[in-house]
């Protein structure tokens, strides 16, 4: 499950920056863009979730794994939308690069799968 939740954040990612340059350049396949980025955003929270549900004892740190993941794709939404109305997205990029940051370094030093840190 592991793998099937690090494959689906990576396609959520990239969607992600794909999204953001076609919006930039005001392409008529955002649309279709986002709606497959939504998809994704399901994928990684069902794998997680099941990642979640897998786990005998969970200490604190998952569930700030969980609230980091949750925060990663609500920190996109609000670039999207920010973008979308054509106000100053920073905010929203300073907060994506905090949660995806912090969730990529919890996952990593949680013992599920790969433990780097
Ligand atoms: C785009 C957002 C997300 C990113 C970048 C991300 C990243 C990661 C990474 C790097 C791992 C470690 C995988 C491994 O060691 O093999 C992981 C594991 C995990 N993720 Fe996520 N994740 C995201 C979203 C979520 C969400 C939304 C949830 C919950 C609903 C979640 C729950 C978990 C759990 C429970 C684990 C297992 C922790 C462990 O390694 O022991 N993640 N995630």
């Amino acid at each position: 499950m592991t793998h099937a939740h690090i494959t689906s954040w990576l396609i959520t990612i990239l969607l992600f920056l794909i999204v953001v340059s076609l919006q930039r350049s005001g392409s008529a396949k955002v649309k279709i863009a986002q709606m497959v980025l939504r998809l994704f955003y399901i994928f990684t929270i069902i794998t997680g979730l099941l990642l979640l549900h897998s786990i005998a004892s969970i200490s604190i740190l998952y569930i700030v794994k969980t609230i980091a993941g949750l925060w990663v794709i609500g920190a996109m939404e609000m670039v999207l939308v920010n973008m979308k109305k054509g106000k100053s997205a920073k905010a929203a990029w300073i907060q994506w690069i905090i949660a995806f940051a912090l969730a990529l370094f919890l996952g990593l030093s949680l013992p599920l799968g790969f433990d780097i840190f």
